[in-house]
């Protein structure tokens, strides 16, 4: 059983505020409370530095500009700092939340005019050192999500009954399936090695493009290996040589088992050759960046 056991932050941002986490309070109003009419980002933090912050902040912007929630994130950029420095994280691996909803208005499915943003951070110490030793196991289920995956939506639904689905079987992740093809996981992104090619699904309307993805993509060139923007079948993952997930919360993590309706499809003792090389390059780009 994956049992993840997470405590509140110390201290929250709210609203221009700095609160501890039992005083800090929205309007039952706020559309990302009662709509789930926002959107968020995850920002991992090593020794105190947020990594690939910009590549983050893009696509948070991206995703509040896609449903036309009007917020400047390049706003937020000192508060990240000042959120660590008062969590008294700012030399620690940590992560950074932070979410911008609508904002708090009578509650209609048009979007409301005149509102201000609501917004939300906080930071949250993570282990993030020894990912590379760390196996995991996967169940697939129907991609049962909207057409618009590519916005990081505070919408969650159906990636939460994914992986509580995964988390009640006892694995880290459930992999998506749709139309035949897996795109990716509840809160992951996922990789396959077939004879020596690595192949991850193509960015568009049906995956977050995820950061850590595109980091991952960028050592595959370093690193020589043959690689293609192309989607797995899911009943291919029989013959697949190698799997593995990226994200923030897992960085390079490798899969040892994937099941699919109960059947094991998938086993490996030890992550693969390439996830291995993957993850030693992961490793050492991440120390690169944190002495820029
Ligand atoms: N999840 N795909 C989905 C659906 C995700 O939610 C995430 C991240 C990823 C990986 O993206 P990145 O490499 O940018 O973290 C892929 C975050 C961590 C979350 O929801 O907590």
């Amino acid at each position: 059983m994956v049992v993840t056991k997470k405590s509140f932050p110390d201290l929250v941002y709210l609203n221009g505020e700095w609160l501890s986490h039992d005083s800090a309070y929205v309007s039952v109003f706020d559309r990302g409370y009662m709509l789930g009419d926002g959107i968020y980002e995850v920002i991992p933090v090593y020794k105190g530095k947020p990594f690939a912050l910009e590549g983050h902040m893009t696509r948070f912007q991206n995703g509040l500009n896609a449903v036309a929630i009007d917020f400047n994130v390049g706003d937020l950029q000192p508060l990240l700092l000042e959120c660590l420095r008062r969590s008294s994280l700012d030399s620690s691996d940590a992560a950074i939340y932070v979410q911008v909803t609508r904002g708090v208005a009578p509650r209609t499915h048009f979007f409301p005019e005149g509102v201000r943003p609501s917004i939300l951070l906080y930071a949250y110490p993570i282990t993030l050192k020894g990912f590379e030793s760390k196996l995991a196991g996967v169940i697939v289920s129907e991609d049962i999500r909207w057409h618009r995956c590519d916005i990081k939506s505070i919408s969650l639904m159906a990636n939460v009954q994914a992986n509580n689905e995964a988390h009640r079987q006892g694995v880290l992740e459930n992999l998506l399936s749709r139309d035949g093809y897996i795109t990716e996981g509840s809160h992951t992104s996922v990789f396959f090695v077939k004879d020596n090619t690595v192949y991850t699904h193509p960015e568009g309307h049906h995956i977050l493009p995820g950061i850590t993805r595109k980091v991952v993509i960028g050592l595959c060139e370093k690193l020589g290996f043959a690689f293609k923007e192309e989607a797995v079948r899911t009943d291919e993952m029989k013959y697949v040589d190698e799997v593995f997930l990226t994200g923030t919360t897992v960085q390079i993590t490798a899969v040892t088992s994937v099941r699919v309706d109960g059947n094991e499809v998938f086993k490996t003792e030890d992550g693969g050759p390439l996830t291995k090389r993957l993850q030693r390059a992961f490793i050492d780009y991440v120390a690169a960046e944190i002495d820029r």
